[in-house]
């Protein structure tokens, strides 16, 4: 059973929030459905977000942190956003001296990390 002590963040909550808002946002857009989990060690927070949707290209994998940069098949307007989500999510994450990093998951589908230092 993982322990359900509270992980103590010293931030600016408000401009933090939008990073896992924006990214659970995409996961439930772009890939189906969102698992995030969360967990400290003694040096950071590790927040990542699963999807089940399609692989992203690694060329692009970069790019999509440009902001109004938005992949091929999802620049309809139906699925909503303008291209900034990963870009706020990526200053926002940085100003608070964290890194967020996009990979592939071998099962598919795309997996957000966020690492802030304590
Ligand atoms: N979880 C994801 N799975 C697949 N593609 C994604 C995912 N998150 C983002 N993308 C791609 O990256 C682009 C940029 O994302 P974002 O900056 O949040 O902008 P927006 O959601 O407004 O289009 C999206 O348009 C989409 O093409
Ligand atoms: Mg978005």
């Amino acid at each position: 059973m993982e322990s359900a002590q509270p992980i103590v963040c010293e931030c600016q909550p408000a401009a933090l929030k939008r990073a896992p808002t924006n990214l659970i946002d995409n996961a439930v857009k772009y890939g189906k459905r969102a698992r995030a989990a969360i967990r400290s060690t003694p040096q950071a927070i590790e927040i990542t977000i699963d999807d089940e949707g399609p692989r992203i290209p690694k060329d692009e994998l970069t790019r999509v942190f440009q902001p109004f940069y938005r992949v091929e098949g999802s620049r309809s307007r139906e699925t909503g956003g303008i291209g900034l989500g990963l870009a706020i999510a990526l200053s926002v994450v940085q100003a608070h001296g964290g890194r967020l990093t996009p990979s592939s998951r071998p099962e598919g589908g795309l997996r957000a990390s966020i690492t802030l230092p304590l």
